[in-house]
């Protein structure tokens, strides 16, 4: 992915982390998704007093892209303001984004622009054994 066009997602998802509903473990996050389009949708966690319903950032803005149409992406990029080093996607995020993004989409994540940890749906999901499931008709 072009670095501008990097900076540009993170620097949104940045926007977005400033959104984040986060009383509980204090941690913002903020995520946006670079569709294959060219549009881009962003999202932030939203904590619950239940815990186990929160729903991370990543989640957040895929569903955001899909409620709005889009189906196809090329890249999600992850602000972690209140880490000091990169803080990947969770297990049941890489899940999630692996039903709809491609082996080779890149997922970038960290607490600024200039320090990202760069990687790829397939690092960060190597053993998608349902992903056949999709493909049945
Ligand atoms: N969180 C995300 O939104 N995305 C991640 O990739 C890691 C964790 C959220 C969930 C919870 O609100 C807070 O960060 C602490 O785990």
């Amino acid at each position: 992915m072009d670095k501008n066009i990097r900076e540009s997602l993170f620097e949104k998802a940045l926007e977005a982390a400033n959104n984040s509903y986060s009383p509980y473990s204090k941690f913002r996050v903020g995520a946006a998704i670079l569709c294959k389009d060219g549009t881009v949708f962003t999202g932030t966690n939203v904590e619950n007093r239940s815990f186990g319903l929160t729903i991370c950032a990543e989640r957040s803005a895929l569903t955001s892209a899909i409620s709005a149409g889009k189906a196809e992406f090329e890249a999600v990029v992850i602000a972690t303001p209140d880490a000091d080093y990169p803080v990947s996607p969770c297990g049941a995020c890489r899940q999630v984004l692996s039903e709809f993004l491609d082996r080779d989409a890149e997922i970038d994540f960290g607490s600024s622009a200039d320090a990202l940890q760069k990687t790829t749906m397939g690092e960060l999901f190597p053993f998608d054994a349902l992903h056949e499931l999709g493909q049945r008709s």
